[in-house]
């Protein structure tokens, strides 16, 4: 199959990177509303979790949230397998595996970041998850580990996951991961950004989707990305400045639907929270707003929203109308 030839690609032509802790369902359902077409990915699961421990707890997502991933951590064959097909059952519409994930922690359980240097391994990983699943398969990997710096590295990686596995979709973070030394905060930041490798992939294997990611942090790099790759995974700023999503439906994937206004947003969240509260699954008031904090980045009035979704007296009622105080302060400061 040519991905270029399937709607999936153009799907895949946005998406929020997967980060641990940050993009849990709470987060996803927000980013859901304000873009319908960007591709979702859930926080890094490790398959051991979800064979031995409560799926409904690491699996289930909301309503409308789709198109969504799952991304697994794991070196098990057999263990992402089944994994991967409860993944499937779930509901989800693409399954990753993460090579690119340089903590310490997931260097002792081997994976992560350090398969890059096992190859072998990961397209036993990837055709032992794919033939398990009817959903596609995917990999999201860094350009290379520690001193390797040459481009080679990285096409090795792919040539050799292409040829030997059924996957045609890689996600590349355009730079090292340094396994010594660097913290995971450090490896976001302190390797240099490779734009141009990832780029050249593309060239080199064109009959591949490959999506890059690393440092994007507005509408005009990602359309300079476009240029020259199939997608744009963005992490970090999609996070902290949600809205910078606001325009994509229309922008990027050729929507006529009109960005979703302020206004509809926050009372969307407003009653998502307080239904996921009423729930009774244990969801309490923190676990929601604290992914809303940066909505109102670049308005007036954006701090004391963030003060007083973060105010830990005002969080203790568990009331959500808290979100609908803090955007009478918003509002009032600012013309729509
Ligand atoms: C808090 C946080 C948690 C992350 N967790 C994961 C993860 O679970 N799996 C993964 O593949 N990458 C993870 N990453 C890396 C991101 O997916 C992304 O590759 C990286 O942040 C670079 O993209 P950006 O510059 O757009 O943020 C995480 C990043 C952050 C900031």
């Amino acid at each position: 199959m040519n991905p270029t030839d399937n709607n999936i690609t153009g799907s895949r032509r946005l998406s929020i990177a997967p980060m641990l802790d940050w993009t849990d369902r709470h987060y996803r359902h927000m980013a859901r509303q304000i873009s319908r077409h960007t591709w979702l990915y859930s926080e890094m699961i490790n398959a051991g979790a979800i064979i031995y421990g409560d799926q409904d707890r690491f699996l289930m997502f909301n309503e409308g949230e789709q198109p969504v991933a799952l991304q697994l951590g794991g070196s098990e064959p057999a263990d992402l397998a089944k994994a991967a097909k409860a993944g499937e059952q779930y509901g989800y519409n693409e399954i990753n595996l993460n090579c690119g994930c340089p903590s310490p922690r997931v260097q002792k359980g081997a994976f992560g970041a350090c398969l890059m240097n096992e190859v072998g391994l990961v397209a036993d990983c990837l055709n032992s998850m794919q033939d398990a699943v009817r959903i596609p398969v995917t990999v999201k990997h860094r350009i290379g580990v520690d001193r390797q710096t040459e481009y080679q590295t990285v096409a090795d990686f792919v040539g050799t996951l292409a040829h030997k596995t059924a996957c045609t979709t890689f996600i590349v973070h355009a730079r090292n991961a340094w396994l010594d030394g660097l913290s995971p905060k450090e490896n976001r930041e302190v390797p240099p950004l490779k734009y141009e490798y990832v780029y050249r992939l593309k060239q080199e294997f064109p009959n591949l989707e490959i999506i890059i990611n690393g440092g994007v942090t507005t509408n005009e790099e990602i359309a300079g990305h476009l240029q020259h790759v199939d997608g744009v995974m963005v992490g970090r700023e999609a996070y902290h400045n949600p809205m910078i999503m606001r325009e994509w439906d229309q922008r990027f994937y050729h929507s006529s639907e009109p960005p979703i206004e302020y206004a509809e947003l926050v009372d969307r969240i407003f009653r998502y929270s307080r239904e996921q509260i009423q729930a009774g699954r244990g969801t309490i008031l923190r676990h929601t707003v604290r992914h809303y904090l940066g909505l109102m980045h670049g308005l007036n009035k954006a701090r004391v929203w963030r003060r007083m979704l973060s105010d830990a007296a005002l969080l203790k009622d568990n009331d959500g109308s808290l979100i609908l105080q803090a955007w009478e302060e918003v509002k009032n400061a600012n013309t729509f």
